[in-house]
């Protein structure tokens, strides 16, 4: 079997861990548990059933039989990402006996790892955890970081909590059953990943956007690694979102409103960020922080991931979407823009103008995309 892994250590202070990437991790990884929990550790996988169906027997493979997990299903779908749920998966762990000493693994997309995560922050005051993203945006951004949790029928994410895994297994292999549109789901924040922090990855990205697209192994993974390095080294520097870690918001706070108007059906959350990303561009543009041919340049690479779906939105609903950003402070419009390739920041006044005139351009865009 090909086994070509590498290792990204996270190092934040009282979470030290490493995102293990490569091709078939899977079998491996119920040999290395021992090392990762407490001695004959009991472990409990939580998965969709899709990703089970395709990917359980090999991921089984490498447990021990006389130590089996025992298998949790959540299923799939944003709506499921809720409240009600984490409490009928802690009532199954303590109907099947998990006690501190257990572990979990949450083994599928953002949506499972962010409700396992939760779950083990919260079952028995917290219990250990790990992470086998099986989509690329799982593997790039949702497992790495420490922030779990819950949607709230009044908004995403509202309740949740920080809490690390002990390690993640970030398999390629996975991703070769990934839906295509999921795919350029994941390589949009990217691409994100080298506007705001690394001209590397993105001028790589920029040049081998064909082979990245036919999911070449070895392009994917170096891809992956840059971009988990990336976010690893920002998580590093800033778990809480103090400062820094908000840059990884370039391109979602209109594309979060997108995703708003849209009720979360038209688009997936990367294909959201892919718009938003153009808007941030075009706004950066303005205000002189990005030259004409670097902001050029941006929006060539996103398109080239594309074609991103068109979605219908009035422009005054993006507007009042984007106003009630969590970033925003006491009234002053808080973006994420680019200063060059590879250098994001924090810009604290964008004025209503200025925004305006922004949403004006990206529905152009829309609108000629539809063409
Ligand atoms: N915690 C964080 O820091 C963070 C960051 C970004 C996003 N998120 C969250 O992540 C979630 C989105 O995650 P996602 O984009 O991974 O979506 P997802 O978890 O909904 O997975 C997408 C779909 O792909 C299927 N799938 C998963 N792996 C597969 C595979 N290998 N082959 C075939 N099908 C597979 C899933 O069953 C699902 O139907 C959102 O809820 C978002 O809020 C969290
Ligand atoms: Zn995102």
């Amino acid at each position: 079997m090909k086994i070509m892994a590498r290792t990204i250590p996270v190092d934040i202070p009282g979470a030290n861990y490493s995102v293990h990437l490569g091709s078939g991790l899977l079998p491996r990884i119920g040999k290395r548990l021992p090392k990762l929990a407490s001695a004959n550790a009991r472990a409990f996988i939580v998965t969709a059933p899709e990703v089970w169906s395709l990917w359980g027997k090999t991921l089984l493979s490498g447990f021990p039989a006389t130590n089996p997990p025992q298998v949790l299903f959540l299923p799939s779908g944003e709506k499921n990402k809720r409240f009600a749920n984490v409490e009928t998966l802690a009532t199954m762990l303590s109907e099947s006996g998990a006690d501190r000493s257990s572990i979990l693994i949450a083994f599928g997309g953002g949506i499972i790892g962010d409700v396992t995560g939760f779950l083990a922050a919260i079952y028995m005051r917290g219990i250990p955890y790990i992470q086998i993203p099986t989509t690329l945006l799982s593997q790039v951004d949702s497992s790495v970081g420490g922030k779990t949790g819950v949607n709230l029928s009044s908004g995403k994410n509202l309740i949740g909590s920080f809490h690390h895994p002990r390690a993640v297994f970030a398999d390629t292999d996975v991703l070769h059953t990934l839906p295509p549109p999921e795919l350029r789901a994941g390589l949009y924040e990217c691409i994100k990943a080298g506007i705001i922090r690394d001209a590397a990855l993105f001028n790589y990205m920029e040049r081998n956007a064909q082979t990245i697209l036919s999911a070449d192994d070895a392009a994917l993974t170096r891809v992956i690694a840059a971009a988990i390095r990336m976010k690893a080294e920002v998580v590093t520097l800033d778990e809480r979102e103090g400062g820094l870690r908000m840059i990884l918001n370039y391109g979602h706070t209109i594309g979060h409103a997108i995703e708003t108007v849209t009720n979360y059906r038209a688009l997936l959350h990367g294909e959201a960020v892919g718009w938003g990303m153009l808007a941030a561009t075009e706004l950066s543009r303005m205000r002189g922080l990005l030259t004409e041919a670097q902001a050029s340049r941006i929006a060539a690479v996103i398109h080239a991931y594309g074609p991103l779906p068109c979605f219908r939105a009035t422009a005054e609903k993006l507007y009042e979407a984007t106003a009630r950003d969590k970033k925003n402070r006491a009234g002053a419009r808080r973006f994420i823009l680019a200063e060059a390739i590879g250098k994001a920041l924090i810009v604290p006044d964008i004025t209503d103008a200025e925004l305006r005139s922004t949403i004006d351009w990206l529905l152009a865009r829309v609108r000629e995309a539809g063409k």
